[in-house]
């Protein structure tokens, strides 16, 4: 049973950087010790707004454009690192934040992260992001995935 899973998981992870992992693999490794679901960081609980905050939100813009728009496209496919759309629902908001603000402590430690990191060969580099300016981009990725921006 546990080699029929794992067989599944690798399947679903070498899908990863196409933007194609979802909540199964999500599933499967929540059986692991580490709590791979939040990311195995310091970030534990992140409050989200509804509707998002429009300043957050640019001001995640214009990070993303500044930081992380060389490896990463709004839409689906792969570039360096796998394209944003859906990330929001492919993972917690606490993994995201995690893989932002300590991505070596997760390519260390999370499962997902390492297989997203199988995947495209590249790490990514730690940029010393503050949980604030983190904070903002994820806002910005909730705003690419949809959510309603209020006022
Ligand atoms: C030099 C290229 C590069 C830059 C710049 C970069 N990343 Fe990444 N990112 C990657 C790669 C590659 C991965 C896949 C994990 C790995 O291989 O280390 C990744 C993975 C991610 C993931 C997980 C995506 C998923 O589908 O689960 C998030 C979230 C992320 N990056 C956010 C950011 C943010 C935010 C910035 C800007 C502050 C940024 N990245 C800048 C290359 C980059």
């Amino acid at each position: 049973m546990k080699k029929i899973l794992l067989l599944l998981a690798l399947g679903v992870f070498i899908s990863a950087c196409t933007g194609k992992t979802d909540k199964t693999s999500q599933s499967m490794i929540e059986e692991e010790p580490l709590d791979p679901g939040k990311g195995y960081s310091e970030i534990k609980h992140v409050p989200l707004n509804d509707p998002l905050n429009a300043f957050m939100v640019s001001r995640g813009k214009t990070l993303y454009e500044m930081k992380c728009a060389s490896c990463h496209v709004l839409d689906d496919p792969k570039v360096i690192g796998p394209g944003w759309k859906g990330v929001t629902e492919r993972r917690s908001p606490e993994w995201i934040m995690n893989m932002i603000t300590n991505v070596n402590i997760m390519l260390a430690t999370d499962p997902t992260a390492q297989a997203l990191l199988k995947d495209c060969l590249v790490r990514m580099p730690a940029e010393n992001i503050s949980v604030g300016d983190a904070r903002d981009i994820l806002e910005f990725m909730y705003a690419n995935d949809g959510k309603p921006v209020g006022k």
